[in-house]
């Protein structure tokens, strides 16, 4: 059986013997981006020389891109644990020109490497492509040789053109094009249709490679701009490919997770291997420990707050299979073993991602077991009443004093058929963030213990340095020590962190002791 790993590597040495650069994958955090809240798809890192804004010494590059689909305009959280395809994090394996070759090229080598390399029997294989696109139509038709029925022209009829389905955007604005998709179908037994069916959603036809033919810039207005030059890029998603080469029909079934789903059957004895609380588990803590390995911890807005999510979801199906004490964090140890290569983190950076992941497990932990008494009640009253829809205000109390992100609770009671009312949530949302802006206005100065000489600040031009810890408070009173785990603030003698003031938000980073 080929391993994921073997079936990346062959993938970037594909492109590396027709000249493509091999580019390592970017971080998830992509800071010279303000439109993404995370990387989403293997061209981000390219963005600006598809743009024309910059030059690169190659035209054709391959890599295998981590990312995260969480929150933003590409969002799978609510799917994970209930389809076969569906992740948060995943390894996007791409292949890119910048003006060089066009959709000839790609749709050859496309099929070339997976017919040939990867020996696919060429009938278990269809496409789509966009209705308007005749070229890429006529280059499956007569380079490749599929017959008509294996081409599918997918279209929008909503009005917009550029909404429909094989018209690829990176986000609200940006580089885009139509796309050509390569479905894999995984065979009767499994329940599905053929893309544009009605019933496409389900889990034989399995698009595998999506190539995009980028074309234009879409700006804020939505109007489109022709690029300088076409372009390429391509995206094909590690897990979906191994599963195929791997012959089994789920995602899940694969190398990658089913020794993660092993390790977390494992966490408590009972659980049988087909529980779809282990698929759930073994997928958050790829985007958990990749998040945090690219510097994002669990806090209570943007990025973080997606991670908190991830994280919390996570213990609530750790919670459902009967587990009452920390023990997400204890996934990091097999996950960094499985991900060979993807998995780059120094030995201090791997121990930072597992104390961050139990500190929140902690946190956590102490407000769950109130928080689903109050939850399960609700449910079973509801189920009592013969209704289906919990009300907002309990969906909020659970939010504001229990910490359970809305999507939380929104995944148990879809476990339960059970609708939450959405407007009632937001407008208690509102209500609150309205009475903390008014006391804000009135709210004292906080005043702490310490009158020492000022912290230089090293930012603008470091992002990192070293320290000496001068003064340590806990409570705003000054201590000698801080115990493991417990917060606290730390002067430091020097710092590259740029402090909240004035509407700006503080910087968030890690300090690292000699002892760790
Ligand atoms: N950027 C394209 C995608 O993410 C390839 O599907």
């Amino acid at each position: 059986m080929l391993s994921s790993q073997h079936i990346r590597t062959q993938f970037l040495k594909f492109f590396e013997e027709k000249n493509h650069t091999i580019v390592p994958s970017s971080s998830l955090v992509p800071h010279e981006d303000p439109t993404l809240l995370f990387t989403n798809a293997g061209m981000n890192q390219f963005k600006d020389i598809f743009l024309g804004h910059e030059k690169r010494p190659y035209t054709k590059a391959a890599s295998s891109q981590k990312c995260v689909r969480a929150g933003g305009k590409h969002n799978d959280l609510e799917n994970v644990g209930y389809t076969a395809r569906h992740h948060t994090f995943f390894e996007m394996l791409g292949n890119f020109s910048f003006g060089d070759y066009f959709k000839k090229e790609a749709i050859n080598y496309a099929w070339e490497l997976l017919t040939e390399i990867y020996a696919i029997p060429k009938d278990k294989l269809l496409v789509t492509v966009y209705k308007d696109d005749t070229e890429a139509y006529d280059i499956w038709a007569n380079d490749i040789g599929l017959p008509a029925k294996k081409i599918i022209k997918i279209g929008d009829n909503k009005g917009s053109k550029f909404a429909s389905d094989n018209f690829w955007m990176m986000g609200d604005t940006g580089p885009c094009g139509p796309c050509s998709e390569i479905f894999y179908d995984h065979g009767e037994a499994i329940e599905g249709g053929p893309p544009g069916s009605k019933n496409e959603d389900g889990d034989r036809f399995i698009e595998i490679w999506n190539l995009v033919f980028m074309q234009y810039n879409r700006d804020e207005k939505g109007k489109m701009h022709l690029l300088p030059k076409p372009s390429v890029d391509t995206g094909m998603g590690l897990e979906r490919i191994t599963a195929v080469l791997q012959n089994v029909h789920s995602n899940y079934d694969i190398d990658i997770f089913s020794s993660l789903i092993k390790e977390a059957a494992k966490l408590n004895k009972n659980t049988p291997i087909s529980h779809p609380s282990l698929r759930v588990l073994s997928d958050h803590i790829r985007a958990t420990s990749f998040l945090i390995g690219d510097g994002v911890m669990p806090a209570n807005e943007s990025r973080g707050y997606v991670l908190r999510r991830i994280i919390r979801r996570a213990i609530r199906h750790g919670y459902k299979l009967g587990i009452r004490v920390p023990f997400f964090y204890k996934l990091v140890e097999p996950l960094s073993k499985v991900m060979g290569s993807a998995f780059n983190f120094s030995k201090e950076r791997k121990q930072i991602i597992i104390d961050e992941i139990h500190l929140e497990e902690q946190n956590f932990f102490e407000t769950i077991e109130n928080g689903m008494a109050i939850l399960d009640k609700a449910i079973d009253e509801l189920k009592l009443n013969k209704k289906s829809e919990i009300s907002g205000q309990v969906a909020f109390k659970l939010h504001d004093t229990y910490g359970f992100p809305l999507d939380l609770t929104a995944d148990v009671c879809r476990e339960n058929n059970i609708k939450i009312n959405t407007k009632e949530f937001d407008s208690a949302m509102a209500k609150q963030k309205n009475m903390a802006r008014s006391a804000g206005n009135f709210k004292a100065k906080v005043s702490i213990d310490y009158n020492g000489p000022n912290t230089i600040f090293l930012g603008y031009e470091n992002t990192s340095a070293t320290a000496k810890l001068v003064h340590i408070l806990k409570n705003d009173k000054s201590v000698e020590n801080l115990k493991e785990k417990e917060k606290g603030i730390l002067i430091l003698d020097q710092t590259p962190f740029y402090a909240e003031s004035g509407g700006q938000i503080g910087d968030k980073g890690i300090i690292i002791t000699e002892k760790k």
